[in-house]
Parts: C-alpha cells; sequence; structure tokens
C-alpha cells in the first residue's frame, strides 16, 4: 500500500491526489482519501484507482490544509469501498491510513466488540483505529500517546498515519517494518511511502526506522520517539537525489517501456566510477571494505524474491564460474522460515529493488543472528534493506515504476557481476586476460543493449502473432535458464498468459508433454555457451510442431532455419549475455500485454514493492 499525509497552509487535496498517483505502483485496488476543512472531517474512497477515486472526489468539496491518502494492496477483506483507507474510529474523530498487516487483530477485536465497539469493515486497520480510540478514551491519553500504547500491544507489521478532528494540528506517523518517510518544509510536512510525492516541494526528508513514530505538527518541533521505551531520537534529515523527470513518462507510453528503453545508460551509471576496464580495476567501496569476509566466505547464499531472484541465479552461475566460491540461491520466504544452516564465514547477498521487500527483510534480520555477513544489492538509496544490512553496494537504474522490474534486473547482474570479477582477481581464479577481457565487455554491454533495443519491431511484429496464446514455453540453459525464467514472469505478470521458464533440457522430463502447434516456445540460444545443445532442444521442439520463437546472436544460421521467427542481438561472453538476451524477452511481454489491452505498469492483483509476507 502507498500513503501520503500534509499538513501545511497549502490545498492538501492535489498534493495528496498526485503524491498517491506516484506511490500507485505499491498498490492500486482501491484509494481514498481525507480532509480536514476546518470543522469536520471529509472523506472519500473507493474500490479501484486514484483516478476513480478523483472521480467521484469531485461530487464533494474537498478542501482544507491538512490530510492523508491511501492505495491500496488488499490483505484483509476484499477490495471494495467499505475496506478502502481511511477508516475511521467509532467516534468519528479519528481516522487511520495504514500500510501493513495486524497479526493479532481477531483477539483484539473480539474485545472491542465486547466493549461495544462496532465494525464496518473486515480490514485490521479498522480494529487498530478504535484501539487507539479506546486506549485514548480509557485513560484519557493525548493523541501520541495512545498511538504509542495501542501499538505496543499489536503485533505485525506497518506504517501508519493517524489523525484526530478534536486536535487538528498533528498527524501521528508510526513505523514498524514498512517505509515512512516525512518531508520537511517550511511550515509545512509531508508524510509519505517514499519520497516521490513531495520531491517538487522539498528535498528534505526523514526516514523514520523501524519501532519509531513522531508527532508532525505545525508550530511544534518534530518529536521523534522511540514506540518500545519512549526514548526520544534525533531527528536526521537527509537531502534527497532524485528528480521529477525521473519519476515521470518522458514520452513514452508506459513507465514500463520508458524504462526498458533507459537500460543502455543504467547500466552505465552502475560501472561508472566502479569500473575501469583500462586500468584493470574493479572498485566497489562495499566490497574493498570487507573483501577478506568474501575471500574467506566458504559458501555465498543469496536471498531475495520475484525478478531480484532471478537475478541472484544469474549471479549464482557467474560468481561459482569467476571466483570459485560456492553459491545458494534461496528466496527469502523459504529461508527465513526454515532454520537454514548459516555458519560465521557465509556470506549472505540480498538482492532487492525497493529495499522493502519483507520477506527479505526478515531473512536478512535471520542471517545477522546466525552471525553471517550481510551485503545488500538494492536500488533505494536509504531502503530499509540498505539499512538492515552491513554493507552493500547500490544499483544506479534510478526509480523503477512499471510494477514488472526492468532495469533494476540487468542493474543488479551489473553489481553482482562486478562483484564476481573483483573476486575472482583477489583469488586468482580467473587468467588476467580472461579478467581483463570480461572489463571490457563489461563496458561494451550498454552500447550493444542499445542495439539489442532495436528488435523492437520484431519483438511488436512477434507479438500480433502470440497474443492470444493461452500458454508460452521459455527455454534457456546456462547462464540462460534464469533469463528464461524472467522471461517467463515477465509475460505472466503484465500479460496474464501462463508461462513457464525451464532449463532446456528439463523440457523432456515433463513440459515436452504439453507441445503442439499451438505452443509458442521462446527459446534463448545465443552462440556462446551450450549453443549445440540447444540447437538439439530446439529440434525436439520442431518435431512436434511447437511454434519456435529463437533469441539468436547476430549472423546465426543453424537456429535461423528451424525456428519459426527469430530475434537477434549482438554477440557477447557466454556470462554477460543474460544482459542482452533479457531485452528482447521483455519487450516481447510488453507488446503482447499492450496488444492484449492489459495496464502494463500496473498489472493486477501485483504490487512493486511487497512490504507484507
Ligand atoms: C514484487 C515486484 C517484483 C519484484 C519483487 C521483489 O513482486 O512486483 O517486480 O521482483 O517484488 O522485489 P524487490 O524490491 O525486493 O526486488
Amino acid at each position: 500500500c502507498g500513503i501520503v499525509g500534509y499538513i501545511g497552509f497549502r490545498e492538501a487535496y492535489p498534493i495528496i491526489i498526485k503524491g498517491l498517483k506516484r506511490l500507485e505502483y505499491r498498490g492500486y485496488d482501491s484509494a481514498g482519501l481525507i480532509l480536514f476543512d476546518g470543522s469536520d472531517l471529509k472523506l472519500s474512497k473507493t474500490k479501484g484507482k486514484v483516478s476513480d477515486l478523483e472521480d467521484i472526489s469531485k461530487e464533494i468539496t474537498l478542501n482544507g490544509n491538512i490530510g492523508m491518502g491511501h492505495t491500496r494492496w488488499a490483505t484483509h477483506g476484499v477490495p471494495n469501498d467499505v475496506n478502502s483507507h481511511p477508516h475511521l474510529s467509532n467516534s468519528g474523530n479519528l481516522a487511520i491510513i495504514h500500510n501493513g498487516i495486524i497479526e493479532n487483530y481477531a483477539p483484539l477485536k473480539k474485545e472491542l466488540i465486547k466493549r461495544g465497539y462496532i465494525f464496518h469493515s473486515d480490514t485490521d486497520t479498522e480494529v487498530l483505529v478504535n484501539l487507539i480510540e479506546e486506549v485514548q478514551k480509557k485513560d484519557n491519553l493525548k493523541l501520541g500517546k495512545a498511538v504509542q500504547v495501542a501499538l505496543n500491544q499489536v503485533v505485525g507489521a506497518y506504517a501508519i498515519c493517524v489523525f484526530d478532528k478534536k486536535n487538528p494540528d498533528e498527524i501521528i506517523v508510526a513505523r514498524l517494518g514498512s517505509p515512512l518517510a516525512i518531508g520537511v518544509g517550511e511550515n509545512e510536512f509531508f508524510i509519505a511511502s517514499d519520497a516521490s510525492p513531495f520531491i517538487e516541494y522539498t528535498s528534505n526528508a526523514i526516514y523514520l526506522e523501524d519501532e519509531e513514530m513522531a508527532v508532525v505538527g505545525l508550530n511544534k518541533p518534530l518529536k521523534i520517539r522511540k514506540i518500545k521505551d519512549d526514548s526520544l531520537v534525533d531527528p536526521y534529515v537527509q537531502e534527497l537525489k532524485m528528480n521529477l523527470e525521473q519519476i515521470e513518462k518522458g514520452g513514452y507510453d508506459h513507465f514500463m517501456l520508458k524504462e526498458i528503453f533507459e537500460q543502455p545508460s543504467v547500466i552505465k551509471d552502475t560501472y561508472r566510477g566502479r569500473l575501469h576496464a583500462n586500468l584493470g580495476l574493479i572498485q566497489m567501496a562495499g566490497v574493498e571494505d570487507n573483501l577478506e569476509k568474501f575471500l574467506n566466505a566458504e559458501r555465498i547464499v543469496i536471498v531475495a524474491c520475484g525478478t531480484s531472484w532471478h537475478a541472484g541465479l544469474v549471479a549464482e552461475y557467474i560468481i561459482e564460474e569467476f571466483a570459485r566460491i560456492s553459491v545458494e540461491v534461496e528466496y527469502a520466504s523459504e529461508f527465513r522460515y526454515r532454520n537454514p544452516i548459516i555458519n560465521k564465514n557465509d556470506v549472505v547477498i540480498a538482492i532487492s529493488q525497493s529495499g522493502e521487500t519483507a520477506d527479505t527483510l526478515a531473512a536478512i534480520k535471520l542471517a545477522k543472528e546466525k552471525g553471517a555477513f550481510v551485503f545488500g544489492v538494492c536500488n533505494v538509496v536509504g531502503s530499509s534493506i540498505s539499512r538492515e544490512t552491513h554493507a552493500g553496494a547500490y544499483t544506479h537504474a534510478g526509480p523503477e515504476i512499471g510494477v514488472a522490474s526492468t532495469k533494476a534486473f540487468t542493474t543488479q547482474i551489473t553489481v553482482l557481476a562486478m562483484i564476481a570479477l573483483r573476486l575472482a582477481k583477489a583469488k586468482g581464479t580467473l587468467t588476467n586476460s580472461d579478467f581483463h577481457r570480461y572489463l571490457q565487455e563489461l563496458e561494451l554491454i550498454p552500447d550493444k543493449v542499445a542495439e539489442a533495443l532495436g528488435t523492437n519491431d520484431k519483438a511488436k511484429e512477434i507479438a500480433t502473432i502470440f497474443k492470444d496464446a493461452p500458454n508460452c514455453l521459455y527455454l534457456g540453459r546456462g547462464y540462460n535458464f534464469p533469463v528464461a525464467l524472467e522471461g517467463a514472469l515477465k509475460l505472466k505478470e503484465i500479460s496474464y498468459i501462463h508461462a513457464e521458464g525451464y532449463p532446456a533440457a528439463e523440457m523432456k522430463h515433463g513440459p515436452i508433454a504439453l507441445i503442439d502447434e499451438h505452443m509458442p516456445v521462446v527459446v534463448i540460444a545465443p552462440k556462446q555457451g551450450h549453443y549445440d545443445k540447444v540447437v538439439s532442444n530446439i529440434q525436439e521442439i520442431k518435431s512436434r510442431s511447437g511454434k519456435i520463437i529463437a533469441v539468436v546472436t547476430k549472423g546465426d544460421t543453424q537456429v535461423r532455419e528451424l525456428a519459426d521467427y527469430v530475434i537477434e542481438i549482438p554477440d557477447t561472453s557466454d556470462a554477460l549475455s543474460p544482459l542482452l538476451t533479457t531485452i528482447p524477452l521483455q519487450l516481447l511481454s510488453y507488446h503482447i500485454a499492450v496488444m492484449r489491452g492489459c495496464n502494463v505498469d500496473q498489472p493486477r492483483n501485483l504490487a512493486k514493492s511487497v512490504t507484507v509476507e
């Protein structure tokens, strides 16, 4: 979910609506807002998107200089008008918006019902706002104190804003597990899940830490406290580096397409200052400072979710090949609940675009408890994961807004390849000439990605043919097996076509049964790597009448003879080929989704940043 709040001298409504639109990537099944107009609360909420909220809000006068809004990704209760946020307490005085889950809401709700509270929604959030009201009434507490006492009875995760119309010059905010930033202006404050809703107003932001709360009010100093022990925390004001252009579409129809086309420049941004091919050097501060830990590692364990997990799989192949360190890749959600064996000498690498994924964050905490050194690869500067890890390296992809991840994936691979190369150099596991060759090849990748983007028209043409397919299979071997998984995930996510990625050779152990003349099979078959083996797999598909779409190296003739459609990409080494082979697959799913009329940037049921487990 995404949350926005404002208190100051401007009209709050346009700030909240615009802010919610920027946060819609975090969830978009319902939206709502509440304003205080000087005498009363004005509430507007609905199932659907922020644009639907705007439509229904036209019928009411919504003004006021204080307010808050929410865009939801449902956890408790179906997305409908009633379950949308904000929620009011029984007295109608308190309003709340909440991102997260209150796990013990059921017993709390039971207790409140016994005390006469009535519930209108199925949400855990309505329980929390009434709990706050009950605490406030019982002990005659100020709102901030009541929120604190209530939160100490709650198990779960939250970023909340609470407002009391009886005390209308402050908003109480708190966080545990879900992000919350406070934009600090002159005589005004902004509150949001990330800084994008307020970058045009202020470049000063405070990021609350877990278990912290703040009273955000006018004409009073901003006070941050620990929820548990009430101790005061010094506010740390950061200067934001983001700019407005980065979070706008810049002439593209969709954020996803813009982000696909940004890959040449963001890959360069990611290695700039770190990769010096002419000097034969890789310098990454986080790795350099902890080189011993990496070199002593008996094992590297990678934890991540979704697309980041796929980047982890590519990294497994690269690190093992280059640096000869054993690597395991785990879904963070599995790792955290299975009592994994982690030793002090293990290095854990957590990969996350948002730096907020709840399961990845929990996996990091577990690995730390077990004594491992944890290194983060994140895109969002200052995110929870970047702060929770011992050290790390940022990808410099810039804000990724399309829910389906594209540029985050290729920049993650870029960072992880550089780590593998740096370790290989220190360990002497690559020959000098190979090491230099890889550095040079990595430097050429942005230009080659730009060339691979030239397949856009071809991808569009192929999309017209396969847009109505009910299923699709993606096959690749070696470094391109994870690319097959990622290609299938992209198609599933945005076009709702069922797709599966498989190691090409495993096809004969199951998926081959699905192949007939209606089944499109995307085969990743670059020249380097296990080319001949993949050609054999293509023959197996052909003899069962499957429709073959092959991604091949420029100039390929053998696969061209067998495949129904080919997409050519530039040549590079096997290990770096995922950075190129993935490009046409992103474009293919993009065009298929557009042709099917799907909402590319906000696919149904998904959210960009999953801050619940
Ligand atoms: C969500 C997003 C995916 C992303 C995954 C992990 O499911 O929709 O695109 O890959 O979370 O997110 P992270 O921010 O940790 O990389």
